[in-house]
């Protein structure tokens, strides 16, 4: 593996490899055993959109390998002013020994890795957040033992959120049921690849979807960039909800995951939220140490 732009891209034994090295890192970061493995080592962070838990998670990660992050905002750089990200990519390789990125185009995350030297890692575009899905797939793999097997259903739109989690369920031999309204539908490229899948299916209805699920995900009706629809994006998606009487038809012990910033009342009502608190936060710390699993991966 040489990088990490989509799921899509990685195979089953690597995610299978990083969800075990993301185990073990966080043993030892609870055990205080050192590990730093990234001495030395630079993560230049680009960051093209808001972000609490990915800059806070790889900066800290970063630190904790022994390695240093260093944030650079998209605005404040000449790719903000129109530098091709082909010369960018190749001044920041003859420096960096990684970088991160969050931007609007996958192409930008793509081009990146094409003409840099050095691994390159999505932290979310319109398209996918991989490093979420990782940090999602650990979180349920802890409470459940296993991911073979378990139904996943995904509630809403069809954004960067349910393409990684349509990918990375199907990889970890999990069913998935999304439910999303007509004209918020997964990208093609997705849909192509969830089809060689009997497991997999998609509906307008949140009921069929959540049918006996072992985890509910949701994200935001609108998310960065699409703030200027907000409001048509609100009656598009009335309905598509996780309450407590969706909840009902889910199996009795079944998780609720969300990638925040969640909007009570929108996507999710609050006290589905506080009921299922515990393992969307732990959701949340788990991209400390899925992430770590990645940079060793990428960067030792
Ligand atoms: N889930 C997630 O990526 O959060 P941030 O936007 O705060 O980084
Ligand atoms: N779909 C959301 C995810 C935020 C982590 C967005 O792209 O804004």
């Amino acid at each position: 593996m040489k990088h990490l732009l989509k799921l899509l891209d990685v195979t089953t034994e690597e995610i299978e490899e990083i969800l075990n090295l993301a185990d073990q890192l966080k043993y030892e970061l609870k055990h205080g055993i050192e590990h730093h493995h990234l001495k030395g080592k630079t993560l230049g962070m680009i960051f093209a959109k808001a972000s609490t838990r990915t800059r806070v998670s790889f900066e800290t990660g970063m630190y904790q390998l022994g390695g240093y992050p260093m944030y650079l905002s998209a605005n404040d750089m000449q790719i903000g002013r129109g530098e091709p990200i082909e010369d960018t990519a190749r001044v920041l390789s003859r420096y960096l020994d990684g970088i991160m990125i969050r931007t609007f185009e996958q192409k930008q995350v793509e081009d990146l890795a094409e003409y840099g030297s050095i691994p390159v890692i999505n932290a979310l575009t319109d398209f996918a957040h991989p490093c979420q899905v990782l940090a999602d797939l650990m979180t349920i793999r802890e409470r459940k033992g296993a991911l073979e097997g378990l139904k996943a259903c995904y509630i809403g739109d069809g954004n960067n959120m349910m393409h990684s989690i349509i990918v990375g369920c199907l990889k970890m031999g999990m069913s998935v049921s999304v439910a999303c309204p007509e004209g918020y539908r997964p990208d093609k490229e997705v849909l192509d690849f969830a089809s060689q899948y009997e497991c997999f299916e998609m509906t307008d209805s949140p009921a069929i979807a959540a049918k006996d699920a072992d985890v509910l995900f949701t994200d935001v009706w609108a998310s960065m960039g699409q703030e200027g629809e907000a409001a048509q994006r609100r009656k598009a998606f009335e309905g598509y909800q996780i309450n407590a009487e969706l909840m009902k038809l889910a199996k009795p012990d079944a998780m609720v995951q969300h990638c925040l910033p969640a909007h009570r009342g929108e996507e999710i009502t609050a006290d589905v939220f506080e009921a299922h608190a515990q393992e969307i936060f732990d959701e949340a710390e788990n991209r400390l140490h899925a992430q770590k699993a990645v940079l060793v991966t990428l960067m030792k």
